[in-house]
């Protein structure tokens, strides 16, 4: 169907695409023509990634209008030379505007379309009026700009956009309406923004600038030359946020590995008036209790901006009732007004209630100073800790939002016979339930019996739970012990007493059963000292959970924070090298190798006597090859994953040295690689939306550990209490894990023998990548960014001694 990648105005009008056929770039990459994101209600013409089996559009030209039936609609050049896009009722929807008259139109293998003269000149091209996608070779000018899809069914414009500040011309920013920034990338330093440091690394792509500082400012971005056929993109989704993704072949997905703002809750207005900010990647917003979606079809496809109303909208003010629901230390966009006061509690709900127009009221009790606020309170997001206002919001809720008590005070009588009515009702009812309770008894012992011949495994050692069981066990999920990506983990007591860690994921699986099974059977075979022991499963319904052995002293994570437990240099010793044992045993001696890919700190759980235990191994293999899932717990920032994932080749196990690396250097400094510094949400948040910061420490530890001097790097709350015989031989092989290149990174298997001591190591070189980002011997939180660029060393690496017990790198 698809046709050639040009087409020409012929003798009378040429009509080139309609309905479902298409045209191809020239090397197949790209594809134009009518696609619909709704099933069928609003068809566009867009252009997308013909190569790839996950439908990315990278450009739509009608957002604005759409066709609602693409069988007879047409994309044509007209006999004014301007290419046009008709309906069935051959209505020209959408038009360009070049002033010079194209002959002929051309869909280029970077995504452009351009549209040229009879002398071959662009009059027109695609790239001058970006949709959500910024492609590399699109210039970002004053005059274009990137804007979301309203949500991911509907490519009409939405509330988010990125652009270059005006006036200015030196920083990009992301804007709400046109209007409102809550992020930017910082000003132009020569070689990067100051916002973004990374940029100054070489790697991927290389980035321009002309113009900086002034009217006719252009920013661009290429890929280099050795990555010239990686599919990657920029675009600001329908959350706001500015996602950079590539196309990943070995997992068949796009892997996003850098998102700003960092917070989704800092995207202005995202959940709208009265919406809370949960910050969740799928929904991040919810409606307090006594509120509904004011919009619940476009809240249920995910858009949230029209915010949360009255569940008893009508009720407002007609009499009493009204209450106020505590949602505690919270922060919020949007303009307010509001009436300060002094006086106690009560008069300050009084007075907001007699009000209709007051939505919500603050009330600070020592000062009695009360806040009755009016207008639209948009996007509520939990304050951090470390917030100097500590007066909780208290909004204002119908009868059904609010607690129990202020609902008993009124209408009783009504409520006496109610609940007279409600007590003959039950009693009716119980009696069917008893009913059905024991013919579901009869009933459920059959199932699960059939279930349970179902579960044929070939494996004994994995026992199968009913969803009940579990229940119980966890106390109906109560106790949350933390969430990951892949869901959330609670504490448990079995029936034999013994304590285990429930994870109930949280993907949907359905349907997918036997490959499910299948992945559960290898995980279950694998047993290891240094692996946490999967001991059963439940799989009923939609209920995916995952029953592990309970680790008492937690994740390592929690030895990481400058003011919990500081973990001894013995017991240190201890866990790089049984991790690294437990991860050399999933490489090498498994029956297939397992590449864990999400080694970290939060996957390392320590048992009573701090052993190590890697948890979460053969996750990205049980919820299929979706990886984004697990690039995204990370924290998404270069420096920290291996290179490998950034630039979209295949991963081995050595992206897994990488991060054992740079975990290694988090166990010897005692605290996170990447640090930022606490958010501090503030009434005037423009001032805070560059203060979103990193600081990176391997970098610097990784220089300090090459020049010999291990000490510094060394947590300074050991004291000086260690063996540096032992700190030294482990910084060493940290450094040679987070090698740029991964043919320089030891295997798991020859770490283990260096930590052990039976294998000598040399002292690496600095990674280039990271060293990029910081530059000489500054410490103390200032970051100072390098000018020049620095690229991938390709030099050889020879971490082997020539005093080597004979083992080589492969
Ligand atoms: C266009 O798509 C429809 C529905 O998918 C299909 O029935 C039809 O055969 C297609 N037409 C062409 C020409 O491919
Ligand atoms: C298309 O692919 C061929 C062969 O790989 C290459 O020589 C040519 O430059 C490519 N064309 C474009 C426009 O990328
Ligand atoms: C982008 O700008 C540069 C210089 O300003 C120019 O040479 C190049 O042709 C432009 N590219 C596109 C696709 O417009
Ligand atoms: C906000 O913080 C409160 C108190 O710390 C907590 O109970 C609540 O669950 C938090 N809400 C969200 C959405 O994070
Ligand atoms: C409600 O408060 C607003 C703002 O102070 C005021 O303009 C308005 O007159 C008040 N309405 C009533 C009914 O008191």
């Amino acid at each position: 169907m698809a046709a050639e990648f040009t087409f020409s105005v012929g003798s009378s009008i040429a009509v080139v695409i309609s309905g479902n056929s298409t045209i191809l770039s020239e090397n197949r990459t790209f594809e134009l023509g009518f696609f619909t994101a709704d099933a069928g209600s609003n068809w566009y013409v867009g252009i997308w990634y013909s190569s790839i089996p996950i439908r990315t559009y990278i450009w739509v030209a009608n957002r604005l209008n759409s066709v609602k039936n693409q069988k007879s609609a047409t994309i044509s050049l007209n006999e004014d030379g301007r290419m046009i896009i008709t309906d069935s009722n051959q209505l020209i929807v959408w038009t360009t505007e070049n002033a010079e008259r194209a002959a002929e139109a051309k869909l280029l293998d970077t995504g452009n379309l351009v549209l040229l003269s009879q002398t071959g000149a662009i009059v027109w091209q695609s790239f001058d009026f970006p949709a959500d996608t910024w492609l590399p070779g699109m210039n970002i000018t004053r005059n274009n700009k990137i804007v979301c899809w309203r949500s991911v069914s509907d490519p009409s414009p939405g509330n988010y956009s990125l652009r270059l500040r005006s006036p200015g011309f030196g920083e990009f920013e992301l804007v709400h309406d046109e209007e409102t920034r809550y992020w930017s990338t910082g000003i132009w330093t020569g070689s990067s923004f100051s916002g973004i440091p990374e940029m100054s690394v070489r790697y991927l792509y290389t980035f321009r600038f002309s113009n900086p500082f002034n009217p006719s400012a252009s920013f661009t971005y290429e890929t280099l030359p050795e990555f010239s056929n990686t599919l990657t993109r920029f675009s600001v989704d329908s959350f706001g946020l500015l996602k950079q993704y590539t196309w990943s072949s070995q997992t068949e997905n796009w892997n996003m590995f850098w998102s700003r703002p960092e917070n989704v809750c800092r995207v202005y207005g995202l959940c709208g008036n009265l919406g809370f900010c949960t910050g969740g990647s799928l929904r991040p917003c919810e409606c307090i209790a006594g509120y509904v979606p004011a919009d619940e079809q476009a809240w249920r496809s995910g858009g949230f901006n029209g915010g949360c109303r009255r569940d008893d909208e009508k009720s407002i003010c007609q009499g009493d009732g009204d209450g106020f629901e505590d949602v505690g230390v919270v922060n919020f966009d949007g303009s307010v007004d509001s009436v300060v006061f002094t006086g106690g509690r009560s008069l300050c709900e009084e007075t907001c209630l007699k009000n209709c127009s007051c939505v919500a009221m603050k009330h600070n009790e020592e000062s009695g100073m009360c806040n009755i606020i009016f207008g639209s309170i948009l996007n509520i997001q939990n304050l951090t800790s470390d917030s100097t206002d500590e007066i909780p919001l208290y909004i204002r809720v119908g009868r059904d939002g609010f607690n129990e008590e202020n609902k008993m005070n009124g209408g009783w009588r009504l409520k006496m016979v109610l609940i007279i009515i409600a007590g003959c009702v039950f009693m009716a009812l119980c009696f069917v339930a008893l009913a059905l309770v024991i013919l579901r008894m009869i009933r459920n012992k059959e199932k699960r019996k059939k279930f349970e011949e179902e579960m044929t495994f070939p494996v004994t050692n994995l026992k199968v739970f009913s969803h009940k069981e579990l229940t119980a066990a966890t106390s109906g999920f109560t106790e949350m012990l933390g969430h990951g990506g892949f869901g959330a983990v609670f504490r448990g007591t079995l029936s034999d007493a013994s304590e285990v860690a429930v994870k109930r994921l949280e993907h949907p699986t359905v349907g997918r059963d036997k490959e499910f099974r299948a992945e559960l059977c290898t995980i279950g075979n694998i047993q290891h000292v240094n692996l946490v022991r999967l001991r059963g499963f439940c799989l009923e319904d939609s209920h995916r959970l995952l029953v592990y052995d309970y680790m008492e002293n937690g994740p390592l994570s929690g030895y990481l924070k400058r003011d919990g437990e500081v973990l001894s240099w013995d017991v240190r010793l201890r866990i790089a090298i049984g991790t690294a044992r437990g991860i050399a045993y999933l490489h090498e001696e498994c029956r297939d190798c397992i590449v864990h890919c999400d080694i970290k700190p939060e996957n390392i759980l320590l048992d009573n006597g701090f052993n190590p235990k890697v948890s979460d191994f053969g996750m990205a293999k049980l919820i299929g090859r979706d990886f984004s899932r697990v690039l995204t717990t990370m924290r998404g920032t270069w420096g920290y994953l291996a290179p490998e994932w950034i630039s979209g080749v295949a991963i081995t196990a050595k992206a897994d040295v990488y991060s054992y690396g740079m975990t290694l250097l988090e166990i010897l400094g005692g605290r996170r690689n990447v640090e930022t510094p606490p958010s501090v949400f503030t009434s005037t948040r423009i001032e805070g939306a560059s203060q979103e910061d990193h600081w990176f420490f391997p970098p610097w530890a990784a220089r300090q550990i090459v020049d010999d001097k291990v000490s510094d790097v060394l947590d300074g709350r050991l004291q000086g209490a260690y063996n540096p015989v032992e700190a030294r031989r482990l910084a060493l092989v940290a450094v040679w894990c987070i090698q740029d290149n991964e043919s320089c990174r030891p295997t798991m298997g020859m770490v283990v023998r260096m930590l052990e001591g039976t294998l000598e190591v040399t002292v690496p070189s600095p990674p280039q990548l990271l060293q990029a980002l910081v530059s000489g011997d500054s410490f103390q939180g200032v970051r100072v960014v390098s000018g020049q660029e620095s690229s991938l060393s390709s030099g050889t690496c020879s971490f082997e001694s020539n005093k080597d017990t004979g083992v080589s790198p492969s």
